[in-house]
Parts: structure tokens; sequence; C-alpha cells
């Protein structure tokens, strides 16, 4: 019998896990669907239901909300795939939502970014793009919508590079003259593939038509023009292009580009192969203790995604763990580094498009969801009590929208803490208090504006509470210290009505105003003044260009 060992290390080398990073409306969710289609796990394309709303406006983020069982579900999904094991972890499109985005990008071990043929990089992808460069994971492109009119390959080469300042290596080549194309060249297996007719709009998997590279019947179909000018391009690249570099690929400074079409089924497949044969297995992780390997045999994971009343029914909670190392067991007992005290995880549960199965084992690179009384937090680690660590913690955006909330009905005080309290947990807002105010209020600080919408929408309809909203005129918040330890206080600080002085949740002094010009005035005066644009023990995002 193999070792648990030799187990860890063959469960992690079957491992992908990624995310697919786009701007809205390349076609995420389509490929998506395509690639579970492929890997068996559902049966016709299209079965998990549209959210081609979601990304739009905020009414629509409510409407997918109702049904937060086909969006929460479809937020991990697992399936298995020539031997392995791919973990897809959904990322939302809203800019709004970069936070959760990010976060999710923690978790992951590479990602794929989808470039729409005729729209190039657009302002999602360069934002996502950026925290995948910071990370240092590998970035996989699939170019698509192939199967319209689009961009000169050559051009979307060079777009790549000096927008997102990646090189890329493309994979295969399209065929066809000004934007329209036939099909691909494959530059590794060395053949043509056209584009097979598809009746079904590509709602079930269809095969394409292969020849070899000088086979005449292709030649015939596509034409000589068509015929040349790939022998050309592929010239071109073969001299002049990067060679490819696992190397480079690996430590993200060169992406392997596909050029597909997810919606006729076009490239995916190979799309999907390559990408399983090129992409990393889950990798070791920095923590309090130094790396720690996947195949150690001590259990450790990190929470990188809260979510509650998925169900309506139940009101549930679900914290979202990434499995860093070791094997998870049912009703197995770990410590959790945010309350040191021991915990048992029991009713574990994976997803599989729709349905939710209790899980009873799962290996490093595996998303688990684990019912949270409320105890878990973004970013904390639960590990063997035999070895005791922290991984390290989540850098965070810094909160650049405020408002002051609070309940329209004084006697469901109760109600608007508890629900105020758990999109806190949640990550989707940010806790403060004025200083010298009374509790009735609290001061909410969002990345985006659409967070208030969300946050009023949710607390009516999951705590029955109805909120009245108040915009602040802030755009910065900075976390304060003296240089001497002595405390930061209202009175201590010359000029604190020039902005509002509040509190965070671990009582945390921090400074809201209005522009960089009131924080220069604060600076200027409070020569002692130390400033930062998120609390002094965590590291900041940086988005840059938000
Ligand atoms: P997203 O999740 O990235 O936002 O994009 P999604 O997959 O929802 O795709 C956005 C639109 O692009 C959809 O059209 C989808 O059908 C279309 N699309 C995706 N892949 C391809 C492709 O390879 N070729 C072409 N031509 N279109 C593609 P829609 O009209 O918004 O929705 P639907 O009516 O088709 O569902």
């Amino acid at each position: 019998m193999a070792s648990l060992k030799e187990e860890l290390q063959q469960e992690i080398g079957k491992r992908r896990t990624f995310a697919i990073i786009s701007h809205p409306d390349a076609g995420k969710t389509t490929l998506t669907e395509k690639l579970l289609l492929y890997g068996g796990a559902i049966h016709l394309a299209g079965s998990i239901k549209s959210r081609k709303t979601q990304r739009h406006a905020v009414s629509d983020w409510m409407e997918i909300e109702k049904q937060r069982g086909i969006s929460v579900t479809s937020s991990v999904l697992q399936f298995d795939y020539d031997g392995c094991r791919i973990n897809i972890l959904d990322t939302p499109g809203h800019q709004d939502f970069s936070e959760d985005t990010y976060r999710t990008l923690m978790a992951v071990d590479s990602a794929v970014m989808i470039i729409d043929v005729a729209k190039g990089v657009e302002a999602q992808t360069k934002k996502l793009f950026r925290v995948c460069k910071q990370r240092n994971i590998p970035i996989f492109t699939f170019v698509n919508k192939l199967d319209r009119f689009g961009k000169a390959p050559l051009d979307l080469m060079d777009e790549i590079e000096t927008v997102l300042g990646i090189r890329s290596y493309p994979m295969n080549w399209p065929i066809g003259v000004d934007g329209k194309y036939m099909g691909v060249y494959d530059r590794q297996k060395k053949r043509v593939e056209l584009f097979a007719e598809d009746s079904t709009h590509g709602q079930e998997e269809r095969v394409s038509e292969i020849f070899a590279p000088d086979a005449p019947e292709m030649i015939e179909r596509i034409g000589q023009d068509a015929y040349d000018a790939l022998q050309d391009d592929i010239a071109l690249l073969d001299e002049a292009g990067e060679g490819f570099d696992l190397e480079k690929v690996a430590a993200g400074e060169l992406t392997p580009m596909f050029f597909g079409s997810a919606m006729t089924n076009f490239g995916v497949q190979n799309f999907l192969e390559e990408y399983i044969r090129l992409a990393p297995p889950p990798a070791p992780r920095n923590s309090s203790d130094g790396k720690i390997e996947p195949d150690d045999e001590r259990f450790s994971a990190f929470v990188f995604k809260i979510q509650a009343n998925m169900n309506p029914a139940h009101r549930d909670r679900l914290a979202f763990i990434r499995i860093c190392s070791g094997k998870f067991e049912r009703n197995m007992s770990v410590w959790h580094n945010k309350s040191a005290k021991d915990i048992k995880l029991a009713q574990p549960q994976q997803f599989l498009a729709q349905d939710r199965q209790i899980i009873d084992t799962a290996y490093p690179g595996d998303i688990v969801g684990l019912f949270d009384p409320g105890i878990f937090g973004i970013g904390d680690t639960i590990c063997d009590d035999a070895h005791k660590f922290s991984f390290e913690d989540f850098p965070v955006f810094p909160p650049e929208k405020f408002a002051r909330v609070q309940a329209k009905d004084t006697m469901k005080r109760k109600q608007f803490v508890k629900g105020i309290e758990q999109l806190t947990q949640e990550g989707a807002i940010q806790l403060f208090q004025q200083a010298g105010a009374g509790t009735e209020s609290y001061i909410v600080g969002t990345v985006g504006t659409l967070q208030f919408e969300v946050l009023e929408y949710r607390l009516k309809n999951e705590y029955n509470v109805d909120i009245i909203l108040q915009m602040q005129p802030f755009e910065v918040a900075r976390w304060m210290a003296f240089e001497d330890g002595s405390e930061v206080t209202p009175a201590a600080l010359r000029g604190a009505d020039r902005g509002m002085f509040v509190y965070d949740r671990k009582q945390n002094p921090v400074l809201l105003v209005n522009n960089e010009w009131a924080l220069g005035w604060i600076t200027d005066n409070n020569p002692k003044l130390q400033l930062n644009q998120v609390p002094f023990d965590r590291a900041v995002v940086g988005t840059g260009g938000k």
C-alpha cells in the first residue's frame, strides 16, 4: 500500500486549480461550460443557467442573488479529464467586485485569460491581469470568438506585449485572410484544423476536421491566398518569434496563446489538453513557518471566500477553503489560527455544476466548502494541531467609498448589527465607528459603489432590515500611528476636523478625508504622524490605476 506521502504526491500531480479572467462578454461563461462539457461533467452545454446578466447592473446581480444556489455552485467547479482533476474557480465579472476576484486568485495555481479576438485587451482584463502578475502565476491566453471577424493575430500579440507587458507564444495560429477565419494551424502537432459545420450552435461536442499541413484538399478549401499567408506567418513565428520556454511560463513571463471559439467548441478540447499538460500542479505556499510543501503530510488550508445565506431555507454560511498540504478528511479536527482553537470539520462540501456533494477526502489544490458557525474570516489558516502556523495574510484593497448606515427602524437594531457584521466577515464591506458617536450608526467603507446597493439589498432580503444610507464625501482612508507610539486621538491629531476620525473593527484610528490635498495638510501639521492606506499589519493590493 502506498504511504500517505506517495498518495499525496500522486494526487497533487493530478490537480490543476485555476481561474478564468476576462472582460465581461469575452466568453468566460461559455468557455467554462465547454470545459465542463469536455470533462463530461455536463452533457449538454448550457445547463449552467446563463449568468450573463450578472455582470451588467446591480438589478441583474440581485436577480442572480435570488438564485444563489446557481451562482454559488458555479463559483467552484470540479471535474476530471484525462486522469487530471480540474478545479475551476469563478471570478465575478463586475469591477466593483475586484476584491472578491483578488481573493479567488489567491487560491489558484494558474489563470486563463480570455480575450475577444475583435476587441483585444480590455479594461477589466488589464486589471485582473495585474493581480495575477503580482502573484507570479502562469497565465494562459485563450483568444475567443474566432468564428467571427477579428483583429490580426500578430497585432493581438503586439497588444498583449505592449499593454500587459507579457510576451506570448502562439500554440496555434488562425487561418484566413482579413480577419475572416476558417480554422487554425496547430504548431505543436503540425496540422491544420478547420471549423466543422455546426448546426447545434455548440450545444454538443463536435470534432474539427483535421488535415496534414500540405493536404491539397485543405488548400483547396481555404484557398491559395490563405494558404500562402499561413506559410509566411508560420515561417515568421518560427524564425523571429519567442521560443517556447516552460520556465518562463511558470514564472508568468510568457503566456501560451490559443486561438479558438468557445461557442462553436472550436479549439476548446485542444486548449484543455495542452493546458493540463503545461499548467502547474499545486505549489508550496509561504507561511509563518516558512514554505509549506503540498506533499507535507500535515494538513493545512486557508479560507479565501465566505458566503452566507446561500440557501434561504437554511440560512447557512459556507467558508471556502483551499487545501495547501496534507489530506483532508471529513470530521477531522484542525487548529484554527484566529481563534487559536481546535475545530471539527463536519459536513464538508464540494461542488460540481449544480449538485453539492458531501465529501470524505480532498487533496492539495482542492476547494472545499465548510459549514461555518461564524468563526471563519477571509485569510484564516486551519492546520494540523501538531504543526501550528499561519499562512501569509491576504493583502487588502484600500476602501474608496464611504457611507453612514443605520437601521430605519431602531427596533431592528439587533438584526441590523448581525447583518452588517456578517457582510464585514464576508469581506464585502469594511466597518468603522465614528469617534465620539453613538452606536446606532456605522461608517461603511467599500471599494465600489455597487457594494452599497448590495448591502441595502441583502440587509433587506436576508435580515429584513431597511437601512438609511448617507453617502459621505470622503475618498481616502488612512490608518494612523504616531512615531513615538503614543495614542492617536481626535484631540492629539491636529486638523482631525478636516476629515472624519473613525475607528476600525480592531479599534485602530483611521482618518477619512476628501482628497490628497487635505491629507497633505494633515501630514504637514502632524510631523510625527505615520499613515497607511490599509491597517499597518496588512499589505495593500497594488492594483494601480484603479
Ligand atoms: P462572459 O461570461 O465572459 O461575460 O461571456 P459569455 O460567455 O456570457 O459570452 C458573451 C457573449 O459572447 C454571449 O452572447 C456568447 O454566446 C458569446 N460568445 C461566447 N463565445 C463565443 C464565440 O466563440 N463566438 C461567438 N460568436 N460568440 C461567442 P450573447 O448574445 O450575450 O448571449 P447568448 O444569447 O449567445 O447566450
